[in-house]
């Protein structure tokens, strides 16, 4: 279950070429599980056709302001109370001028200005009419009343014009919308979590390094499930081969030491650490200034020394949640349990390291001083939900405001290992 499942959303779509992106967004939400209400303006319809968002959502658009809804209750009142999130994308200047001016001439604005759920607005229009005074002024006076405005991205218009003003790529505005809903009714909301991913690489001469093959993707999907939750996350990442999540905090490190001085920097008031990166053990003693020559040498001796344990260096952090990885190739059950006393840790996540480091799927054993979970191989994005639902069991009391704590600890165990 994802943080948008069960969420009613109203998708408010405008008069902006880059509706046929939100296709894929409206598709996305109604398949994680929302009931998502679409609607249209008049100039939108111009764009995309209302059959296509029908179709996905499985729900009728909605563009009339005086039509009747099933419980007789007018439209625009009934849709807005109950709705968990209202997001406009794509948002012209003209929705966004008319929402400034709490203007409801249409059924999304009258839908806007009678709710209270919380305001994701994703503006794309030419990049002079962004940049316009006028629009800049709207949109502070929205983020103002709380609403999220996003900035659009820069790049080449549908017009031969580069700028401002490009609709955010869809899995920016779903992330957007997930942190959203995570601030707003998410267990961590108001906890503060630092998430390490990827590898490191430690450098030889200028083009040369020691690294791993970590891809990111297991601590990007642990990021992306801490700000579901609601928590305002820092993601420290090494090198990694797939794209971060939005709406986290995305500090960019290369080597072990770098991570070191980034994590020490993000703990300082953070609730929860997990260090999920496969950091280099050891380092090359000394870097080439250039790059080091094969000449006539048959054999080239490097010189490791031992880079810092960033985890195990912080057992004096008693009051922060510390959660780390053990990847093994053999012994992995015996090497993660020593990991977690040695370093102090509150849980560990072991797997396999060839079949998990660089893929897809994961499988996990979730340790802890209880005992351990040994969960299914799983995709990444789901073995993270996991993990947090896991951290959030187990350490309630530490992270959870007291009202949030549930007193029967419901979250589900897979297989106990013995
Ligand atoms: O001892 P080992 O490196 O296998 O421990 C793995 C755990 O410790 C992971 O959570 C990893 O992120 C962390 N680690 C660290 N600093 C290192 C090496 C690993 O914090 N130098």
């Amino acid at each position: 279950m994802s943080i948008v499942t069960g969420k009613r959303i109203i998708l408010g779509i405008t008069g902006s070429i880059a509706a046929y992106k939100i296709v894929e967004l409206a598709r996305n939400l109604t398949l994680d599980g929302a009931i998502v209400d679409v609607i249209m303006t008049i100039s939108a319809q111009r764009f995309v056709g209302a059959a296509t968002f029908q179709a996905l959502t499985g729900r009728p658009v909605l563009d009339d302001m005086w039509a009747l809804p099933e419980d007789g209750v007018v439209g625009h009142v009934s849709l807005g109370q109950h709705a968990d999130a209202v997001i406009i994308a794509p948002a012209t200047a003209n929705t966004i001028a008319r929402l400034a001016a709490g203007i409801c001439d249409d059924l999304l604005t009258t839908t806007v200005l009678a709710s209270n759920a919380p305001l994701l607005i994703a503006p794309a229009m030419n990049p002079l009419m962004y940049a316009h005074p006028a629009t800049q002024a709207n949109i502070a006076l929205l983020r103002q009343r709380g609403a999220t405005v996003l900035e659009p991205a820069y790049g080449r218009m549908a017009e031969p014009v580069v700028g401002r003003g490009r609709l955010p790529d869809v899995p920016v505005i779903e992330g957007e919308l997930r942190a959203l809903l995570g601030r707003t009714s998410g267990p961590l909301r108001g906890r503060r979590v630092v998430v390490t991913a990827g590898g490191t690489h430690e450098p030889l001469d200028p083009v040369r390094f020691i690294g791993n093959r970590a891809s990111g993707r297991m601590g990007y999907a642990l990021a992306a499930a801490a700000r579901d939750r609601g928590a305002s996350v820092v993601l420290i990442s090494g090198p990694a081969t797939v794209d971060p999540p939005a709406a986290v905090t995305l500090v960019r490190v290369e080597t072990a030491r770098e991570m070191q001085q980034a994590v020490l920097r993000a703990i300082d008031g953070a609730d929860l650490l997990i260090m999920n990166a496969a950091v280099a053990d050891f380092r090359p003693a000394t870097t080439a200034e250039k790059k080091i020559k094969k000449g006539d040498d048959e054999e080239l001796t490097i010189h490791l020394v031992r880079n810092p344990d960033i985890l195990g260096g912080l057992a004096q952090r008693r009051d922060l949640v510390k959660v780390g990885f053990a990847a093994e190739t053999h012994d992995l059950l015996a090497y993660a349990r020593s990991k977690l006393e040695r370093k102090g840790l509150d849980m560990i996540v072991a797997n396999e390291a060839v079949a998990s480091i660089g893929a897809d799927d994961i499988q996990m054993t979730l340790l802890d001083a209880q005992g351990g979970v040994r969960l299914p191989l799983q995709p990444k994005t789901t073995a993270a939900e996991m993990v947090l639902d896991a951290i959030l069991e187990r350490f309630a009391a530490r992270l959870c405001p007291p009202e949030q704590v549930d007193p029967t600890g419901s979250a589900g165990a897979d297989e106990p290992v013995p």
